[in-house]
Order: C-alpha cells, then structure tokens, then sequence
C-alpha cells in the first residue's frame, strides 16, 4: 500500500520538479515546494490541488542554510511530518573551458547543485530518524556518470551528489531511510529546444538534424520525457522500492548503461 504522507521537492515551480510533484500528488502525497521562484510555484499549486492533494509554496534559496531551515520548519509545522524528500533543484552552470570558469560561478553551481541537498539533507534527516521513515531521491544527471566537456562545475556537482547519495545511505539505512539517485539523460521540454535552435543556429545545420543527433545517441532513438523522471522519482519512494537504496537509476532511454 502506498503511504500517503509529504513530500517536500525542490525546484518544483516548474519542469521536472513540476512533473514530480504531480505525480506524487496523483498517488496520494501532499506536496512543500520549496523554489526561488514564486510566479511558477502557483501553478505547480494548482496542478496538485487538481489531484485532490494538499499544496505549500515556500520560497527558497537553497544556496542559504538558514533558507533552508525556514522551508523545512514551515513544511514540517504545516503538515506534522515529511517523508519524502526530492532534491531536484539544479542549475546548469557555465558552459565553458575550465580555464574560464569563473570562481564564482564554480561556487554558483556546486552551492545550488550539491551543497543545496546537503542542507535540505541535514535539516530533515533529525526529523526523518526520530520517525524511523524517509525516502530521499536527488536528481543528478548522467553527467553524474561520464564528463561533459565545457561543463566541469556541472558534472563536478553531479558526481558529487552520487557520492552523497551512496555515502548517505550507507549512514542511514538502519532508520528505514532510503537515499536513491536518478540520472535522467536529455529531457524533451523547452529547454532542450532552445539548446538544440541555437546549436542549429551556431552549426548551419537544421533543428531536426540536430535534434537527430541528440536522439541517436540512445539506443532507443529518443529523449525522455519529464514523466519518465516523475515516474522513477514516485517509484523509488513506494513500498516496491522499500529495500532499495544506495543506487543511481539511469533514466535515459538507455544512452548510458553504468
Ligand atoms: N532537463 C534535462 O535535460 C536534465 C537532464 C539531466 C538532469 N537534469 C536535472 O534535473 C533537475 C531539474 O532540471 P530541469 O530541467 O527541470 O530544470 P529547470 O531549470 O527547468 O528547473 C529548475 C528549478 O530549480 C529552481 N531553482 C534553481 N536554483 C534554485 C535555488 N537556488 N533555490 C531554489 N530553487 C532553485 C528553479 O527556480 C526551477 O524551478 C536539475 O537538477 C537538472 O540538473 C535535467
């Protein structure tokens, strides 16, 4: 039986925060948001309130402790517990060679892509302990797995935040605390459009070769979509995922198999 509780996801005003959050509402789960960004949050509102569940906007800057700690304290006071934990907030930092990368956007992206589910990490677990259940899934990447050049603060962060993921769930396994990785590949949405135009645009070549190129690189010959994520995030924190933990579920159409 699926255990209806809370979840509190980050980066959930919009893309593959948004689609997770929905599809936990759809199988019974209340949802905190927590996001920089308060327009997008009222529509991922709204999309959850439509499943029937109960929804908390609370924005966030996840690069701030003490952000953090306001976010978990108001989800916690609001709905008197939280079992699930995403951390799927991320940027995707400069792209550019390591020579110039600014310090600060080094920091930048490592703050908010790994430092970020360390403090959303470190603020709930006391909580997730004393109640002996927690399911927490950080959203890496597969560039968790293999390098992408004119991306190291990118793929730095991702590999680092499955280093986390298997060293905290080796800590805390023993309070029935799950701690899983997923690592979508390149998701179909807005975002890759524009990455595929301007490629075109920079290459003289047309969006739907680009694109070709793109799709072809998995087995399958496609990108994944957001509900793929939703879908293996909902799945990691249900009882058929209950002796589950410590893993990296690549969800990429296959484009990497380790
Ligand atoms: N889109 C892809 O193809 C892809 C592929 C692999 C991994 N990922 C990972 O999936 C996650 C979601 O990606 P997306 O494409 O939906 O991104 P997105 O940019 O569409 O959404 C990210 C969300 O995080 C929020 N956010 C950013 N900085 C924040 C901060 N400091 N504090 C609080 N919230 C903050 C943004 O406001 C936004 O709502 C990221 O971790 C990303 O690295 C995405």
């Amino acid at each position: 039986m699926e255990r209806e509780s809370t979840a509190l996801v980050t980066g959930g005003g919009r893309g593959i925060g948004q689609a997770i959050c929905v599809e936990l509402a759809a199988r019974g789960h209340d949802i905190a948001i927590a996001d920089l960004d308060e327009e997008e949050m009222a529509t991922t509102v709204a999309l959850v309130e439509e499943e029937g569940q109960e929804a908390l906007a609370l924005p966030t800057d996840l690069k701030h402790h003490e952000s953090v700690e306001t976010t978990v304290d108001r989800a916690l006071s609001t709905f008197g517990s939280v079992e699930h934990l995403v951390n799927n907030a991320g940027i995707a930092g400069p792209t550019a060679a390591c020579e110039d990368v600014a310090p600060e956007e080094w920091d930048e992206t490592l703050a908010v892509n790994l430092r970020g589910p360390f403090y959303t990490c470190r603020t709930l677990l006391p909580t997730m302990k004393d109640q002996g259940y927690g399911r927490i899934v950080n959203i890496a990447s597969v560039t968790g797995k293999r390098p992408l050049t004119q991306r190291t603060p990118y793929a730095t962060a991702k590999m680092g935040l499955i280093g986390f993921t298997r060293t905290l769930a080796a800590e805390v396994g023993e309070y029935d605390i799950n701690v899983n990785a997923v690592c979508p590949g390149s998701v179909d949405g807005p975002r890759i459009r524009r990455v595929f135009e301007q490629k075109a645009e920079a290459t003289g070549r047309t969006y739907e070769a680009v694109r070709a190129d793109a799709e072809n690189e998995s087995p399958r010959r496609e990108l994944v979509t957001r509900e793929d994520i939703a879908n293996s995030v909902a799945f990691l924190c249900s009882p058929d995922a209950d002796r589950i933990t410590g893993q990296d579920l690549n969800v990429s159409a296959g484009k990497v198999m380790y």
